[in-house]
């Protein structure tokens, strides 16, 4: 390349850089009203919202749908087939209804004041919010309307990580689903992939979840991808000094902006620990990824899995099993929902009007 040639891509790809960098920006006034960027001081100093629930049990609907594990499954499994994107899509699903404020399929819920149009979750895949109400038809089909969208969510999350090569978790049952979204304020508190390690680590302790869990849990990150928007920053220091972030950044600016960037860059489509490796080998994608080399804790962590997959699976399951059994501060309340995972049963009568 030519010295003009190379100066005119260097413009290019800082003007990109800074419009990635604005992106809330340029949203229009009706998707900016949904958008609250945290603050630093979003997590300190108040209590935890979300705990951890001792009521779920495995055999929960041992009477009521005894075959619903296997009829999940084998919709996951037909789904997957055709599309293996969808495994990311409902792991990230099931941690994004978890956090905020419990796994009470909450995130499924359709309208103007849902979350799925709040800025956290602007990325989360549509299909795999279709899959679970599919899963839901099928399921009430065969045994009647007694099976939470919140349940199916976990045993969803649970066969797409089998299906993507991961290893089987024990999941406990009995969720309920909420009647309401979450707020805005609450769903604001999903760690941004900007923070820093200290940042990531207190909000994950906000959850009752420790730096464990955190290292354990950034390991679904061995699937599916991101968008340039999410990993921008890393381009601000490291861009001419780093060849995998030269990469990354060729990627953003010579690609199509809606193209999606592999998180686990060695097994993209497989649930394995080659994303441990990744990290130590300074090939995590996000910002949020390498940050879990910035703690003595975690990086000890990383190391150890990056060198025993089966550290990984044991601790993996311990940690979405906690995520699994996260609620809010009004405990495990709520319904079945009958009609569709997208409306509460108060609000059936409405459903043309959602
Ligand atoms: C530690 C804090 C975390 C941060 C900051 C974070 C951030 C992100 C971001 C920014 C993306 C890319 C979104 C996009 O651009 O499309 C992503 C993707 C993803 N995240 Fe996380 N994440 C975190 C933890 C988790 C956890 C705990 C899980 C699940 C247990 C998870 C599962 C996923 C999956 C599977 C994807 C790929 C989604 C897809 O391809 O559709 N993440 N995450």
């Amino acid at each position: 390349m030519n010295v003009m040639a190379w100066k005119a891509s260097m413009l290019a790809m800082l003007g990109l850089v800074a419009a990635l960098l604005s992106y809330p920006t340029a949203l229009s006034m009706a998707e900016a009203s949904l958008i609250s960027m945290p603050t630093e001081d979003v997590h300190r100093g108040h209590a935890p919202v979300v705990f951890l629930a001792e009521s779920l049990t495995p055999d929960y609907y041992a009477d009521s749908c005894p075959d619903v594990r296997g009829l999940v499954r084998s919709a996951v499994g037909e789904a997957l087939q055709k599309d293996i994107a969808l495994a990311a899509g409902l792991i990230r699903l099931f941690y994004h209804d978890c956090f905020p404020q419990g796994c009470d399929a909450s995130i499924l819920l359709a309208g103007a004041e849902s979350e799925l149009q709040m800025w956290p979750n602007r990325f989360l895949q549509r299909a795999a919010v279709q899959l679970i109400e599919d899963i839901r038809i099928k399921v009430h089909h065969a045994c009647g309307p007694v099976v939470s969208c919140a349940d199916i969510m976990a045993l969803a999350t649970h066969d797409a990580v089998l299906k993507s090569g991961g290893q089987s978790y024990l999941v406990p049952l009995g969720r309920l689903d909420s009647l309401e979204p979450a707020p805005l304020s609450t769903v604001s508190e999903l760690p941004l992939p900007t923070f820093n390690i200290s940042q990531l680590i207190e909000a994950f302790e906000s959850r009752s979840l420790d730096v464990t869990d955190l290292v354990a849990l950034s390991g679904a990150h061995t699937i599916g991808g991101a968008h340039c928007t999410s990993y921008a920053d890393r381009f601000a220091g490291e861009a001419n000094s780093n060849e995998f972030v030269r990469m990354l950044l060729h990627n953003c600016t010579t690609g199509d902006i809606r193209d999606k960037q592999d998180l686990d860059v060695t097994t993209p489509n497989k649930f394995d620990d080659k994303y441990f490796g990744n990290l130590e080998a300074g090939k995590g994608v996000l910002n949020s990824d390498m940050q879990l080399l910035h703690d003595p804790r975690a990086m000890e962590l990383v190391k150890g899995i990056a060198e025993n997959q089966w550290w990984f699976w044991n601790q993996f399951d311990t940690s979405i099993r906690k995520l699994g059994q996260l609620q809010g501060p009004q405990g495990n309340a709520g319904e079945v929902r009958t009609i569709s995972c997208s409306v509460p049963n108060h609000k059936s009568s409405n459903v043309g009007e959602v």
